[in-house]
């Protein structure tokens, strides 16, 4: 078990379908399981120096109420909202409520995708974006929240 020194914690927050990544599209989404990248996000989070908060929700509402929770309890979050990242104007407001850095997470490169993936409610209120690296993009997003920190 590596040492963890305390500078916070790093919320995960993901939306609606991705409980089943594994079985759903691995064509698109990759093969890791989401129980497989909460395991990457620990260890990013740990080896920078943060706990790691991680969950997911089907529910439009829950994701709201995590994310305004978020506003006290977390030093960065990053956010893979699924589907109502193209949808989602509550998700939108909730997240401009925040001061802490935020970063938007999709494993597949909506932008390389169908028309309707490529408006993001969520990119005007994130302080950066990662897309494309299937389950590294977690990764990416945790090291890029950590550098935000720093400065
Ligand atoms: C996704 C992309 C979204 O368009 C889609 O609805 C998802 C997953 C991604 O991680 O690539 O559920 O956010």
């Amino acid at each position: 078990m590596k040492p963890v020194i305390e500078r916070g914690s790093i919320w995960v927050l993901n939306g609606p379908n991705l409980n089943l990544l594994g079985e759903r599209e691995p064509g698109i989404y990759g093969g890791d399981s989401l129980a497989d990248i909460e395991a990457h996000c620990v260890d990013a989070a740990h080896t920078a120096g943060f706990t790691m908060d991680f969950r997911q929700s089907n529910h439009e509402g829950e994701l709201v109420a995590w994310i305004q929770e978020a506003r006290t309890a977390a030093a960065g979050l990053a956010i893979n909202a699924g589907a109502y990242t193209h949808t989602s104007v509550a998700v939108h407001d909730a997240l401009r409520l925040l001061t802490i850095p935020i970063v938007e997470v999709h494993l597949s490169n909506i932008f390389a995708r169908e028309e309707f993936r490529h408006r993001s409610y969520i990119s005007a209120t994130a302080t950066g974006v990662v897309c494309g690296f299937g389950s590294h993009s977690y990764v990416l997003a945790i090291s890029a929240l950590a550098a935000r920190m720093d400065l």
